[in-house]
């Protein structure tokens, strides 16, 4: 997730205006940041790395400098490391192409072969690159044509604006990655979203997959990708400055939950294709995987801890290898077996948790090879790792972690398919699982849709002390995540327990005021969840049951349920994860809580 801003005026602007812009969409990334501006048809780049303000001290007097044009990035990297070179906008051999770019073009290594082939040279190390050679590759006087013959050769994911030297316009495009444009009088825009444009017309045209538009001063033209006109209508905002950082929403946890589609399709694009996975990052390690590895160890902590559960799950249904896990905090003090013929697999979202960082010096002392997953690029975890795989879901603001856990599981079970893949070969159920995954980010829209069920279901909850969260098999991580994510955003205690645990001292607990959240999709546990849920009734406890689509079965067992699409048994942790989160969520709010910022709690633990 990175963000890009566009601007293009019959005015003169001013190059701080863009970045005043391009300032509220540094929730989305802040590794670097640039900026490409002209006012006399001579492009000037400027870029940086770090956040905005490293940029602006750059520009210094600059930034009172009048432009009629520029375009400029924030970045949150993926591919290529943080440095000036990869920071946006790129340009093409003559400098006369400029272009930014939020998204990840997943077919860049064979375009980037086939440019060089013809001569083309490249700066950095990014997938972006490639597109502002193709755009001049295919230039010929008119950037339209150009862009339009150029994003045909694309594969992945994004939203581009584009710039040439010779022509007063901005070329934008947006194929699975936000974009938002709009104009006034004087000046037309384009933001990965609407905060930087609420200053100049609160009507904006959202732009959908597959669909172009051309940004003149004061006017937009819209187009499909065959280059055939359309029309947009434009909606009316009228959050004021403050909501919109939020997108709208009272809370960074609920954007977060809700951003949880393009999250998941950023995570897993360039990884999945058509049920197959695709873990470049590992590529180094084949090897050592296909010769020696005999046993997988998953260290993390909290929220990653569960993601790494799911996937032991995962592991243990579809393969033969030994898969174990640890807590971080556990692991480094307790002598763990691991040794050369291990991978240990890391989960931090910071990339900075202590524990797991010592966890991993540990087991690359003693010969293992680790693997990390991570959301934050160049963080020390993934420095220290013999592989990395970085999540791509853009920064979380919220404490809690949300979009970044459904990222883990979904890369980590692409991560397991590979490595079964290069193990034991794939099987058609490993594919159909990894099918459904690319299906997700669909999926979660449906999901999402029950959010005002969700929060009229919080209301019962809000008074209660205690809450005790159950499932079994894959349902088990999702009851201890639901736990956590209540206990730390609305201070009410809840423990989560692996269903049939219950008989041996937990049950004990229940009781009116004692009530049980039930982790029950029609698996192959249901009928055993069933007898769980039984037994809690017995005790008078409340139930809360979260079941599949169509399992009426359940208005029998208690009154109050919610029901999921059915999914693969290993995909009910995905599917179910912004259900609990919701619920986390709207318990908290209710009890006059700010769940972005739990107290005690931060978002990079560098203590033990
Ligand atoms: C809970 C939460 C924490 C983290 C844990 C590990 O919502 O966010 O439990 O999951 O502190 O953090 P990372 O993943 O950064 O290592």
């Amino acid at each position: 997730m990175c963000g890009i801003v566009g601007l293009v005026g019959k005015k003169e602007a001013k190059v701080k205006d863009i970045i005043n812009g391009l300032q509220k969409l540094e929730y989305r990334g802040y590794d670097s940041a640039g900026i490409a501006f002209s006012n006399n048809g001579k492009v000037e780049l400027v870029k940086k790395t770090g956040k905005i303000e490293n940029l602006r001290k750059e520009l210094n007097s600059q930034l009172e400098k009048e432009i009629n044009i520029g375009i400029a990035h924030t970045r949150w990297a993926t591919h290529g490391g943080v440095t000036d070179e990869n920071a946006h906008p790129h340009t093409d051999c003559t400098g006369k192409i400029s272009l930014v770019h939020n998204g990840i073009i997943e077919n860049f290594q064979e375009l980037r072969e086939e440019l060089k082939e013809k001569g083309h040279k490249f700066k950095s190390e990014t997938d972006t690159e490639v597109i502002a050679h193709l755009v001049e590759e295919y230039y010929e006087g008119d950037l339209f044509e150009a862009v339009l013959k150029a994003i045909k050769r694309l594969d992945g994911a994004y939203a581009i604006g584009v710039i040439h030297a010779e022509e007063k316009k901005i070329v934008s495009v947006r194929k699975g990655s936000p974009l938002v444009v709009a104009h006034n009088e004087n000046y037309s825009l384009l933001a990965s979203d609407v905060t930087p444009i609420l200053k100049y017309t609160k009507d904006v045209y959202f732009m959908n997959d597959n669909e172009m538009a051309v940004l003149e001063p004061g006017k937009i033209e819209f187009y499909n990708v065959n280059g055939e006109k359309i029309e947009k209508e434009p909606v009316h905002i009228d959050w004021d400055e403050a909501a919109a950082e939020k997108g709208g929403y009272e809370h960074f946890m609920l954007k977060e939950i809700f951003e949880q589609p393009e999250a998941l399709k950023s995570a897993i694009a360039g990884r999945i294709k058509n049920g197959k996975p695709i873990i470049s990052e590992i590529k180094e390690l084949e090897e050592f995987i296909k010769k020696d590895l005999k046993k997988i160890f998953i260290v993390a902590c909290g929220t990653s801890y569960h993601a790494g559960l799911a996937f032991k799950y995962f592991m243990n249904r579809y393969s033969k290898i030994d898969v174990d896990i640890e807590v971080a905090s556990e692991f480094r003090y307790m002598n763990p077996h691991v040794n050369e013929n291990t991978l240990v697999i890391a989960i931090s979202q910071s990339g900075e948790t202590i524990d797991t960082l010592e966890g991993i010096r540990i087991a690359k002392e003693k010969g293992s090879k680790v693997v990390t997953i991570s959301n934050v690029f160049g963080s020390t975890i993934p420095r220290e790792s013999h592989g990395a795989i970085y999540m791509n879901t853009g920064p979380e603001i919220g404490v809690a972690a949300t979009k970044t856990y459904t990222a883990q599981i979904a890369i980590l079970y692409a991560l397991g398919a590979k490595i079964i893949e290069i193990t034991e070969g794939l099987t058609e159920e490993i594919e159909k699982i990894l099918s459904d995954i690319e299906k997700m980010p669909e999926i979660y829209e449906e999901v999402l849709k029950n959010a005002e069920k969700v929060k009229e279901l919080s209301r019962e909850y809000v008074n209660y002390q205690h809450m005790m969260y159950i499932g079994r098999g894959f349902g088990y991580p999702t009851a201890l995540e639901g736990a956590l994510k209540l206990k730390e955003i609305s201070y009410i205690h809840a423990a989560g327990y692996q269903a049939g645990e219950l008989k041996h001292g937990p049950i004990a607990l229940l009781d009116e005021q004692f009530p049980v959240f039930a982790i029950i999709p029609k698996d192959s546990l249901y009928e055993k969840m069933k007898s769980n849920l039984m037994e809690s009734r017995a005790r008078n406890a409340n139930i809360i049951a979260i079941t599949t689509e169509g399992n009426d079965e359940i208005k029998e067992l208690t009154n109050e349920y919610l029901f999921v699409p059915e999914a693969e048994e290993a995909l009910y942790p995905l599917v179910i994860a912004p259900i609990i989160q919701l619920f986390s969520y709207y318990v908290a709010v209710l009890r006059k809580l700010d769940p972005d910022k739990p107290r005690n709690l931060a978002k990079s633990v560098t203590v033990e």
